[in-house]
Order: C-alpha cells, then sequence, then structure tokens
C-alpha cells in the first residue's frame, strides 16, 4: 500500500511538472527560423523611416575625465586586476569633439539621415548648478553641423555616465539626487529645444543597474540584488520626472521624448528543467518585465523571494513617452544551479554563430523584442543595434538577418519609425575597452583614422533601397 501511494504521487508530480514545463515552453517560445527556407531580400519599410547611426559622449568625444567612467578607468579591483580589460582607458577616445565636422560628412556618406549622439554631462555641468558655456556653445556647434549636413539629432540626456560630482553624493542609489538630474534636462532643454525634436531620457536603466550593482562590470562596481532594483526604481523615476519637467516648459509640446529600453531575452539552457525556467523568467522579470509593467502600469514592483523587494508607485510612468527607444543585441541562455553561489551560470548555445562580444547572432530575438515592445502601442525607435566583429565576417550577415526580422515585425504590426547602428565608428566599450568593433567605420586608435568596412555595405545597400521608394 505504501509503495503503491509512493509511486502514485510520483506519477501525480512528475505529470505536474511536465505539464508545467510544456506551459512554459509554449508561454515563452524561443522562435528560431529555418533561414535557408526564407527570401531574405523580402524587405520593406514605411515611407518616412528614419536611418540612422548611434554614439555617446564617453565613447567617442575623448577628453571625458570628469565622470564615473573615468575614476573606474583608474581603479583596479580588490585582486588588482584592471576595471577595463587590458588596463585599457578611453582617454581622448575618436577625439570626436575635435573631429565632429568629419564624422557627421561621414554619416552623410552611409546615407543616413539621424544621429543619436549623447552630450557629456560632465562636461556641461563640471560643478553642481554651473554650466560651463563653451561646453554648451560646443554642442551648439554639432547641432548646427548637423543641420547643414542634413542629419537630424537624436539626444540621449543620460548614457551611462554623469559628473564626479554626482557620483560622490550617491548617483541614482539615492532618489533625493535625482533633482540633479532633472535640472540638468531642463537646461539643455532650454538651450537646444528648437534644434532638437527627438529626446531619450536615460539610455538602457536595466543594463546600466545590473552592470553597476549587481555584476559589478561598470561603476560603482557593487554587487547587491536588493541596491540593483532600488537604482532601478530611481532611474524609472527620474525618466518620469524629466519628462514632466520638459512637457512643462515652453516648446515640450513639441518634444518627443522617449526612454530607451534594452531588452535582451532570458531563455532558459535546458527547456525540459524547471530550475532553469525558474532562473531564466527570474532575470526576465527583473530585467524586462518590470520596466514594461511599469511603464503601462504606473506601478514599479520588483520581488524576488529572499532576495529583493521594491515596490514604487510612479503614476506618471503610464504617461511618460511619446515613443519607445528599443536596444536589441542578443539573447542569453541561462542554467541552474542550485545550492551554489551564484546559482545560475549563462551558457553558450552550441551551434549558434557568436560575436566577438558574449552575444549570439539571433534575429528572431529581434523580432521577439519588436513584438514585446510594441505592446506598449508606442511609435518605436530602434535606438541600437549592431555586431562587434573584428574581422568583419560576420557584419553583413547579422545587418542583413536582423534588417530582415525588424521588417517582419514591422508587417505584424509593429510601429516602427526609425533605426539607429551601433556604432558609426569603433569606439571605447565600456568594460571591454577598445577591443570589441562595432564601427560601419573601423578606427584605429593609434592615428585616429576610419574606414569605411565591407561589412557596413549591408546596411548602406538597404537604406539606398528605402530611401529610393520614399
Ligand atoms: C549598449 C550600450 C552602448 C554600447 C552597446 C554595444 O548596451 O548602450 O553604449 O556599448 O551596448
Amino acid at each position: 500500500m505504501g509503495w503503491f501511494l509512493l509511486l502514485a504521487a510520483a506519477a501525480i508530480l512528475s505529470s505536474l511538472y511536465v505539464a508545467l514545463v510544456a506551459f512554459l515552453s509554449a508561454r515563452y517560445p524561443e522562435t528560431h527560423w529555418d533561414w535557408s527556407a526564407l527570401d531574405w531580400d523580402d524587405i520593406a519599410f514605411p515611407d518616412g523611416f528614419v536611418w540612422g547611426v548611434a554614439a555617446a559622449a564617453h565613447q567617442v568625444e575623448g577628453g571625458c575625465d570628469n565622470n564615473n567612467w573615468s575614476r573606474w578607468e583608474n581603479q583596479t579591483a580588490p585582486d588588482g586586476t584592471p576595471r577595463i580589460s587590458r588596463g585599457q582607458k578611453a582617454g581622448r577616445a575618436c577625439d570626436h569633439w575635435n573631429r565632429y565636422g568629419e564624422d557627421i560628412q561621414l554619416i552623410t556618406e552611409l546615407g543616413v539621415t539621424s544621429y543619436r549622439f549623447s552630450p557629456a554631462w560632465s562636461k556641461l555641468e563640471p560643478e553642481p548648478g554651473r554650466f560651463d558655456d563653451d561646453a554648451i556653445k560646443h554642442y551648439h556647434d554639432v547641432l548646427d553641423a548637423m543641420k547643414q549636413a542634413g542629419v537630424t539629432p537624436m539626444l540621449t540626456l543620460h548614457h551611462f555616465t554623469h559628473p564626479l560630482w554626482f557620483e560622490d553624493m550617491g548617483g541614482f542609489e539615492k532618489e533625493d539626487n535625482i533633482a540633479h538630474f532633472v535640472r540638468f534636462a531642463e537646461r539643455l532643454f532650454a538651450e537646444y529645444r528648437d534644434k532638437i525634436e527627438l529626446w531619450c531620457t536615460i539610455n538602457e536603466p536595466a543594463v546600466f543597474a545590473a552592470a553597476g550593482w549587481f555584476q559589478g562590470r561598470f561603476p560603482p562596481g557593487k554587487e547587491n540584488a536588493q541596491l540593483t532594483a532600488e537604482v532601478l526604481a530611481n532611474l524609472m523615476t527620474a525618466h518620469v520626472r524629466v519628462y514632466e519637467a520638459v512637457k512643462a516648459m515652453p516648446g515640450g509640446d513639441n518634444a518627443r521624448i522617449g526612454l530607451v529600453k534594452n531588452i535582451f531575452q532570458f531563455d532558459p539552457s535546458r527547456r525540459y528543467h524547471l530550475a532553469d525556467w525558474v532562473v531564466a523568467r527570474t532575470f526576465d522579470h527583473v530585467f524586462n518585465g518590470a520596466i514594461l509593467a511599469c511603464l503601462k502600469t504606473g506601478r514599479f514592483r520588483v520581488r524576488v523571494p529572499g532576495q529583493i523587494a521594491v515596490e514604487r508607485d510612479l503614476p506618471g510612468a503610464s504617461a511618460s513617452l511619446d515613443f519607445v527607444g528599443l536596444n536589441y543585441y542578443s539573447h542569453f541562455h541561462l542554467r541552474s544551479q542550485l545550492g551554489r553561489d551564484p546559482w545560475f551560470r549563462f551558457v553558450e548555445r552550441p551551434g549558434d554563430i557568436q560575436t566577438d562580444m558574449d552575444y549570439a547572432i539571433y534575429a528572431e530575438g529581434f523580432h521577439r523584442a519588436l513584438v514585446q515592445i510594441a505592446e506598449l502601442g508606442l511609435p518605436i525607435y530602434v535606438t541600437e543595434n549592431g555586431v562587434a566583429d573584428a574581422r568583419d565576417d560576420r557584419r553583413a550577415l547579422y545587418i542583413r538577418r536582423y534588417l530582415y526580422a525588424m521588417s517582419r515585425a514591422i508587417d505584424d504590426g509593429a510601429d516602427v519609425r526609425g533605426y539607429y547602428y551601433w556604432s558609426l565608428m569603433d569606439n571605447f566599450e565600456w568594460a571591454e575597452g577598445y577591443d570589441m568593433k562595432f564601427g560601419l567605420y573601423s578606427m584605429d586608435p593609434a592615428t585616429l583614422e576610419r574606414k569605411l568596412r565591407d561589412g557596413a555595405r549591408a546596411y548602406t545597400m538597404v537604406v539606398q533601397a528605402s530611401r529610393e521608394l520614399d
């Protein structure tokens, strides 16, 4: 009798397990297309579609030596290893501060008509409340040069870097500090509102929070899950406050303001394994779900039993976007390792085409992300998408597949208005330094010479064809 009950219980439990895994698999499919059976050239984009390239101040300008990253680059980890791969520093970067004229020319030579850039907050506001006239004028000059060249700007207010004084007062760890960011945004808007229509508040809040406070790969180098979610809550609050403050200013109605959301999907390494599902869904909840839900419902909520509990009402969040920016690169596979620290690990999928970053080529995921973000019911700009490929032997494949996926998402109803390739040229890739080559143009850090890569033509050809149909 005892044996019988035990067997019956085991049978019920295993059926439940199987049913749960089947449910999760059906609810969160990991789409894969048979590329050999697809006509990749069958792509089309709406009239007036915006084609552009993206970059960010610290990665290209040079002379950003007064911010959270410049300090980080000069530090070592407690075990003595440098913070940045091989001890590299951003330094003069691509010298874009001085060569912006030439670079805008390079943008026009690609045939694209928009440039997503970020100004350096630390140069503009070197001390709290004191703005630097020369830096303000510099970005006026940059914007004027863009206008003359027929390139429209998209400006990102916060792209991973901020002044040291802001970092020293606790940065986005403290809700009270948000007022400083709002003042910065107001000042920039007052200055440049006649020259810029598209404004992004914050670049990739989840990447910024996770890399800085969970993985310890970005400044301030902490590893604390609860703090990660608190910083995320503050970043969402900052986004909403900037949106509301700018909209209330003269000209605010004409500005189109968005947040840049990076989506990486977290797929279970073993789709039959419940523990892998738990890990993958947990990561998705913190990294993607909490933010998207906050933008829909006006409530930020992250809960991971025993690790994280953050809840905040943000009633303005559900009306804080004129568009949403999507950055998409790839997905990750997660494997559980219960009882170990950490309780998860990232694994590569055999057979995937890898890029130089830990990002496999996965264009189907771009389609998934676009369909998911379209649920917000807003115009979408792809604010970043691109590939690190020093050998330039995967760039064309990447571009063709991802643009196909975007075209298919548009067919499926995603209201995509524009696409910005990351990046115009090779630049300082944060913790990886100059080793990651994302550029359509290569950039030699020694000579600063820029050269169009062969693989970039996959992009310029699509842009050209799409503009001819306009
Ligand atoms: C994104 C960042 C961008 C660049 C790309 C490769 O997460 O926003 O600055 O580093 O990754």
